[in-house]
């Protein structure tokens, strides 16, 4: 981040109090940070504070003599590297996303040339509120990236995803861009696939796995944001998918193969789903009732199709096809025996084990087995390992470094 600039927004939340910590990890990493105040964000922290850690004069008023004179909104908007919006409030997430420009928050969000990450902090209703719903999916689509909300508790006193993320998280995001080159990947269609699948037993039960969807995800948001057309196709999961990428939402292996196939050609694709390997053979149309003293009934399962052997086999076969093995013991052995027999060209191994907390965790301890070799990379959140991923496979294909 040295030598970066970020313009801070900092909307009215109380969650407010966590960016003046914002400011001090953005500072200790290097990078030069500008404050912008909304009016209701001064009711929470105070301009005073945020420019002493700032180290420099914060921007509150749109219509300030001074401010305009020193440096106009619109040079503002443009003299940062990129613009993080912490806490980004319902409110200012409706402004951007209806184009509203009547402070100089709105008006610097909408006048700047460069990325907006933003860190949403509210209230869960007011999260899950479909008008919040619709203007987060018009702002994903128009290129705006989000960092959270996380789940938790809130000061209003309920639980659910609200909270703001963490500032160590929000830096790392903002580091994970600054690590991005935004065109590695022109050009390039990248299929991914990510989260468990479900295997109805019934209309009302499944089958179905731990996989939290984190790491694919990671990989399809770092694939997009290095500026391939990528399509993530999912599994059920809690978590909301990264910007710029077409979702495609399925339920069972079958349908996670036939979306796969569908979307083809790709360059590349990686599989992280964690594909149930069995399905009940047969999934009854009617709720099974348990019977006064019947015996319990008996489950007989059928392999289910594997996705990324299949697309080993395609006749339009990606270009470069990435597997995963979750292992529990010898790890790299048994990762790189899979290479084989799945027919893929590289295959990332972690270990899976409970200890590790990696299942459906924010961090992971990757080796790449590739033809050549296996590097063993460091622990590293998932999205950096989705960024390492990116740029490893823009070398492959472009022959450069992302
Ligand atoms: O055989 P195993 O499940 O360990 O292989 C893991 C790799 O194979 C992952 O990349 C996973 O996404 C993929 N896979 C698949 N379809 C299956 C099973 C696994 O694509 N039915």
């Amino acid at each position: 981040m040295r030598g970066k600039t970020v313009l801070l927004i900092i909307g009215g939340g109380i969650a407010a109090y966590k960016s003046l910590e914002l400011i001090r990890r953005l500072k200790e990493r290097g990078a030069a940070v500008r404050v912008i105040l909304t009016h209701a964000a001064t009711q929470f922290v105070t301009p005073l504070s945020a420019s002493s850690l700032a180290g420099e004069k914060v921007y509150q008023d749109l219509f300030s003599l001074t401010d305009e004179s020193e440096m106009g909104h619109i040079q503002l908007s443009r003299s940062a590297d990129l613009v993080v919006v912490a806490p980004a409030t319902a409110d200012l997430m409706a402004k951007l996303a209806g184009g509203h420009a009547n402070d100089l928050a709105s008006t610097t969000l909408l006048a700047t040339d460069k990325r907006v990450l933003m860190a949403p902090a509210m209230n869960v209703r007011m999260w899950n509120h479909p008008a919040n719903q619709r203007n987060l999916r018009t702002l994903k689509a128009e290129g705006v990236l989000f960092v959270g909300p996380n789940e938790g508790d809130m000061a209003c006193g309920e639980f659910g995803p609200g909270r703001m993320a963490e500032p160590d998280e929000i830096t790392d995001a903002v580091a994970s861009y600054f690590n991005t080159d935004e065109h590695a990947l022109d050009g390039l269609k990248a299929l991914v696939t990510a989260g468990p699948t479900q295997e109805p037993l019934d209309p009302v039960r499944f089958i179905a796995n731990r996989s939290s969807g984190k790491q694919g995800y990671a990989i399809a948001g770092a694939l997009a944001r290095a500026g391939a057309s990528t399509v993530l196709v999912s599994g059920p999961v809690e978590i909301e998918p990264p910007s710029g990428v077409r979702l495609l939402k399925v339920t069972t292996a079958r349908e996670m193969l036939a979306a796969c196939e569908a979307s083809l050609p790709a360059d590349v694709a990686v599989c992280t789903a964690a594909v149930a390997d069995w399905r009940p053979e047969i999934a009854a149309n009617n709720k099974i009732k348990k019977e006064k003293d019947a015996a319990a009934p008996t489950l007989r399962l059928v392999e289910n199709p594997d996705i990324l052997a299949t697309l080993a086999r395609h006749p339009q076969r990606p270009h470069l096809l990435i597997g995963f093995a979750a292992e529990t013991e010898s790890v790299v052995e048994h990762a790189a025996a899979k290479r084989l027999r799945k027919g893929c060209d590289w295959i990332v191994a972690n270990d899976v084990s409970p200890h590790t907390g990696i299942m459906g965790g924010d961090r992971n301890t990757v080796h790449l087995i590739t033809a050549k070799g296996t590097e063993s990379w460091p622990e590293l959140a998932k999205a950096e390992v989705g960024e390492r991923l990116a740029a490893r496979i823009a070398q492959s294909l472009k022959g450069q470094a992302a």
